[in-house]
């Protein structure tokens, strides 16, 4: 075996194993990255998810089951939302952070 691919085989496995463990962690909304994502939300669903707009629904204290269903079905566009595009492009792991997170608040 020439030395080039071993060092890419090598260098592989160390990308590799921090993917491998940020998927085990997945299971767990991380409330503190909720809060960084929240941003992305806050500027319809209010300032702590609280909205005085009537069109637009307060997401805060929501359970994060019901968060979690809630952001499923508009993913699926069995609901509408405004920002069909932005709630598609979330993962599974910044659903569970965001759901973390907006349970927090009240
Ligand atoms: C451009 C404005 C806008 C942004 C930005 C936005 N939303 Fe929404 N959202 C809405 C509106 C309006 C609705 C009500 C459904 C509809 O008509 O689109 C809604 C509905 C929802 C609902 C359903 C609430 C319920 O009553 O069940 C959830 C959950 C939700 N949004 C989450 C989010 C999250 C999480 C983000 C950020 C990642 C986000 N939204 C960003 C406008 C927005």
């Amino acid at each position: 075996m020439s030395i080039i691919p071993s060092a890419a085989l090598a260098l592989l496995l160390t990308l590799a194993a921090p993917a491998a463990l940020a998927e085990r962690a997945a299971a767990e909304g991380d409330p503190e990255r909720g809060a960084e994502l929240a941003s992305l939300c806050t500027g319809c669903h209010g300032q702590d998810g609280r909205s005085n707009i009537s069109r637009y629904p307060s997401i805060a204290g929501l359970d994060p089951e019901g968060f979690t269903a809630g952001m499923q079905a508009l993913q699926a566009g069995e609901r509408g939302h405004l920002l069909k595009r932005m709630t598609r492009s979330l993962g599974k792991q910044e659903i569970a952070d965001l759901a973390a997170y907006f349970a927090t608040l009240e």
